[in-house]
């Protein structure tokens, strides 16, 4: 059998895309290239370019693959700009996720592993957050991941599609081996913009807010590594495959560090101080995301391997360094980054 992997051009798609096929797993990548890298999906992963909401692109990939399972994250990903365009969010995580949806029924598909978010839950009112807490989500990005998780479980009960919903928290850090890591250009996520800074890249690094109720005024996050991710992702696979029950479950590491502590980290690791300045609030913001990781522990077996932020914020240096010592004649696209 094999999985189809929407997004699997991406930073966390790619990085499953790696380990399905460590697994001896046979994969197919529908991917619209719009924020991930061609050179993310080697042989024998097989790429197909297009919209995952293209139901007649992706009917045909069913119809010439053998699918059993659907992994998707392809997916719009940063609060902020939610915020400022909401419809963007809306088509790409909701009603393109719909199309998927109804593909996936009318072929029959049996298994699909969703990429939520801990944006789902709002401003959590206590902490770790457990999954059966209120969704409140504060900003568009996390209403356009609820919906859809609304739709698969429901899609779900009426068709017989066996689902995990994995709600993520903070992704960083890249694949240990050095094969890929997060490439997106202007990226917005702390890790990464704190090693660009700490490597000269950005000229500095803004902390949004320090006036929030927490240790140090700055917004606190549970840092997952993406190879740890991903394997949750696997170990979902397999529960599904050997016929077991629906789950929802967060992923992270149950433990909390404020912006701060993670730049204090970043110059630690690297041993390079970068200029930070305080800037306002950033809309869509909560204070505190901490997941409560009791049920993905209990109901995958899910063990981490590299729950430690030195390791992380090490891993995300040496991507990066490997992403800017290309030799100049090898930058002329965004794609050759990655190459090599
Ligand atoms: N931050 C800064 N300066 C920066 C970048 C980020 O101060 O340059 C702060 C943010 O304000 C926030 C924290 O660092 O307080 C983390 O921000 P990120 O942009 O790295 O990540 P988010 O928490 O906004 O969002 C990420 C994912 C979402 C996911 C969420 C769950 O992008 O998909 O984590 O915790 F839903």
């Amino acid at each position: 059998m094999t999985v189809l992997v929407t997004g699997g051009a991406g930073y966390i798609g790619g990085h499953m895309v790696l380990a399905l096929l460590d697994a001896g797993e046979k994969v197919v990548v529908l991917d619209d290239l719009s924020t991930g890298f061609r050179s993310a999906v080697q042989p024998p992963a097989k790429l197909v370019v297009g919209d995952f909401g293209d139901m007649a692109l992706v009917e045909r990939i069913f119809r010439e693959h053998s699918i059993d399972a659907i992994a998707h994250f392809a997916a719009k990903i940063v609060v902020p700009e939610s915020v400022t365009d909401p419809l963007r969010y809306y088509l790409n995580n909701t009603a393109k996720a719909r199309n998927l949806l109804e593909c996936a029924t009318r072929h029959k598909i049996k298994h699909f592993i969703f990429s939520s978010t801990a944006a789902v839950y709002g401003e959590p009112q206590s902490s770790p957050i457990h999954e059966t807490d209120p969704l409140v989500p504060i900003n568009p990005y996390g209403r356009s991941k609820l919906m859809t998780e609304w739709m698969l479980q429901d899609t779900g009960k009426a068709h017989g599609l066996n689902y995990v919903i994995l709600r993520y928290f903070n992704v960083a850090g890249a694949d240990p081996k050095g094969r890929l890591g997060q490439s997106t250009p202007q990226a917005t996520h702390l890790i990464k913009v704190a090693v660009q800074a700490a490597l000269g890249f950005r000229p500095g690094l803004e902390v949004f807010g320090n006036d929030y109720p927490t240790k140090d005024g700055t917004c606190i996050r549970d840092y997952i590594q993406v190879t740890d991710l991903v394997a949750a992702h696997l170990m979902a696979l397999e529960h599904l495959r050997k016929g077991g029950e629906s789950l929802i479950c967060n992923c992270g590491y149950g433990k909390g560090f404020s912006v701060f502590e993670v730049l204090d980290v970043v110059k630690e690791v690297s041993g390079i101080d970068f200029k930070v300045q305080i800037s306002a609030r950033r809309p869509g913001d909560p204070a505190s995301l901490v997941a409560g990781v009791g049920h993905i522990k209990s109901m995958l077996n899910w063990t981490p391997k590299y729950d430690d932020l030195p390791t992380i914020v090490r891993q995300a240096l040496d991507w990066e360094r490997r992403l800017h010592n290309k030799p100049m004649r090898e930058k002329s696209s965004a794609e050759d980054l990655l190459a090599g």
